[in-house]
């Protein structure tokens, strides 16, 4: 760990836009609102406040000032506070590496569908033309067959993915900090846009009522608390090895505990106007019993495209519609993307003591390649079982292992200390930050954890996606067998380090 060549944020400004840059991703525009849709709105944004509030914010300061106060990624951070951590950093790493595979593809398809929006010119009215553009054009099967065909436009938007992905993050810090500005910028400008047309149609008001006004009956629902505990973790980018590595680049004079509000608030903000512009849309368009049904790209591809084409009578409106909400996709996909990529690489180059570049390029190319079956006749039935293991089950077992090991095996003062280090106003308050760290994240994660298990056995019979012709094999293959190899990953890849140590070699082996 060259610590007196580690790059740091070309100012903080830059360090908050690049975490609010991975924290705000397609989960604020198409996961949130059909979650508040799902558990009686403001129902739910109430207790999202009060999980991101308990849990979300403790954890985003913890992985922030662990980052600052080790200098290292994920993995070196986790070695600093004690040895037999190490192996929490590699998981959560090469969980980062399989989602940024398959996030890589969705990031293609929203470019894609940005490039097509012309298309909905002549789709007025045409709902069945609009819900099926995005997956005539992919050619998928649904289905776990037809990997020998490929979509040659989604191949194309592939390589643009990873070219600007590469792009924004090939100098690290130094060349996110040209970028970041804008990234955040445009979604909101776009999202702007959005509302105020959104507001303007005649069910506006119903949806708006709908978003925010709380039905308290569905708080009895355990699985909103479920639901709105993941979406937190999920959406403020913790546990992925990016805000650790993000606050390794950190200056010592930054204030974590003002910082981590600001990312926290900001992430909100964002999702509260994808709410608003979702809700809106749909109940204007006749659409909004679909926000409850579908989440992710079934939204986004499937029923989005529905909204667009009855937004108005003018096909060019309604195409620029389009092109400014998948455009605002990709502005808000592609900073969780390369974030991704950071964290990994950051990983590897301290680790190996390659040379950050190097590092970059050879994570993009390998994830490149993988990211192909994806793009394939089956690619989206794997994907639909990738992300499935890397959500609902690698990224909360590390979310519980990491909150034991820090806030029962170390001392959590250390970290209060190093949060607190350059803040007067706004502390982190100690009890708080135990009882999160200690208590209520471990136990909420595991119940995550064991209920995610039990629906996959008790509910579906032990395999995912059956409904949809998945079979057994699939699931071992691109669920548990990923998640096995991420979770023992840190057991595998010190010994490769070791390796390298031992034969002097300084080619990287990553
Ligand atoms: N926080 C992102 C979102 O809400 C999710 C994400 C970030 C996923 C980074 C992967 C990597 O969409």
């Amino acid at each position: 760990m060259s610590e007196s060549k580690r790059s740091t944020w070309g100012s903080n400004a830059t360090f908050i836009l690049a975490a609010i840059g991975s924290a705000v991703g397609l989960g604020n525009a198409w996961r949130f609102p059909n979650l508040a849709a799902k558990h009686g709105g403001g129902a739910f944004l109430m207790v999202y406040l009060l999980a991101m509030l308990i849990i979300g914010i403790p954890l985003l300061m913890m992985e922030i000032s662990i980052g600052r106060k080790m200098r290292a990624g994920a993995p070196g951070a986790l070695r600093g506070l004690n040895k037999k951590f190490e192996p929490i950093g590699w998981a959560a790493t090469s969980n980062a590496f399989v989602i940024v595979t398959y996030y890589a593809v969705v990031f293609a398809w929203v470019i894609m569908m940005a490039a097509f929006s012309f298309k909905f010119i002549n789709m007025t009215g045409d709902n069945q033309a609009a819900s099926s553009l995005w997956s005539t054009i992919i050619k998928t099967t649904g289905t776990i067959k037809g990997f020998d065909t490929i979509s040659i436009p989604v191949l194309i938007c592939l390589l643009v993915a990873w070219g600007l992905i590469y792009y924004c993050i090939r100098n690290g810090t130094k060349s996110v900090d040209k970028i970041i500005k804008y990234l955040i910028f445009l979604p909101v400008v776009c999202l702007g846009f959005m509302a105020i047309k959104g507001a303007t149609m005649p069910g506006a008001m119903q949806g708006l009522a709908a978003f925010f006004i709380p039905d308290f009956s569905a708080l009895s629902n355990p699985m909103l608390w479920v639901d709105a505990v993941g979406q937190v973790f999920y959406s403020m980018s913790v546990m992925m090895a990016i805000m650790i590595a993000y606050g390794s680049f950190l200056s010592d004079e930054s204030n974590i505990a003002r910082d981590g509000m600001i990312i926290a608030f900001s992430d909100l903000a964002v999702s509260l106007l994808s709410g608003i512009v979702m809700f809106t849309t749909m109940y204007g368009t006749n659409l909004e019993e679909m926000l409850a049904q579908k989440s992710g790209p079934g939204l986004a591809f499937g029923v989005y495209p529905t909204a667009i084409v009855n937004l108005s009578n003018s096909g060019v409106f309604n195409a620029i519609f389009a092109f400014v909400f998948y455009f605002c996709l990709c502005t808000l996909a592609i900073d969780s993307a390369f974030s991704l990529v950071e964290g990994i690489s950051t990983a590897f180059s301290d680790k190996f003591g390659t040379s950050k570049k190097k590092t970059t390029i050879t994570i993009c190319a390998i994830a490149g390649v993988i990211s192909l079956i994806y793009a394939t006749g089956g690619g989206l039935a794997v994907l639909d079982i990738v992300d499935n293991w890397c959500n609902s089950f690698t990224l909360i077992l590390v979310g519980v292992i990491e909150t034991v090991a820090i806030g029962w095996f170390y001392n959590t003062n250390k970290i209060i200390g190093e949060i607190n280090r350059n803040t007067k106003k706004i502390k982190m308050p100690k009890l708080w930050f135990d009882i999160a760290v200690k208590i209520v994240a471990p136990i909420s994660l595991s119940i995550l954890f064991i209920w995610n298990i039990w629906d996959l056995f008790k509910n579906k019979g032990g395999i995912y996606g059956a409904a949809d012709g998945y079979n057994i094999t699939s699931n071992v293959l691109a669920g548990w067998a990923v998640f096995a190899l991420c979770m023992l990953s840190g057991f595998i890849i010190p010994l490769f380090a070791r390796k390298k140590k031992n034969n002097g070699d300084s080619s990287s082996e990553d």
